[in-house]
């Protein structure tokens, strides 16, 4: 459970410091926010949900059910309201293009 919270906190300090970035940062570099639970580049171990490959519209379409709530989560229903929609593209952009 400690160890979980950890992560967590290390998680959205990443988090924070991609949301402060300005509108230039690319996809890449915001996604890397992801990579710490959904592996690097979205090739995920260990059976977490893999991003890699993922279809633009159905990023957009889950990321925006976490944050309605629609979507059952632990984490993403919170982590999905720190970025802007511009920011979820660019990452659904990112993450799409992953083999
Ligand atoms: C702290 C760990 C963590 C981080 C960081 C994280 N996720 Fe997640 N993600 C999860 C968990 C856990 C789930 C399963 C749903 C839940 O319990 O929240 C999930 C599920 C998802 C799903 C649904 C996958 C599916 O096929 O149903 C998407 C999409 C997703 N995350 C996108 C992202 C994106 C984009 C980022 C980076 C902005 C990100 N996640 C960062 C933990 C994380």
């Amino acid at each position: 459970m400690k160890h979980s919270k950890i992560a967590l906190a290390v998680a959205l300090l990443g988090l924070s410091s991609a949301a402060l970035a300005d509108g230039h940062v690319l996809g890449r570099n915001m996604a890397s926010a992801c990579a710490s639970c959904h592996g690097t580049n979205g090739h995920s171990v260990g059976g977490m949900d893999p991003l890699a490959g993922m279809p633009k519209d159905e990023m957009l379409r889950k990321v925006r059910d976490f944050r309605s709530g629609a979507k059952p989560a632990t984490v993403m229903q919170q982590l999905s309201k720190g970025y802007t929609d511009e920011q979820i593209e660019m990452i659904a952009n990112y993450y799409a293009a992953q083999k």
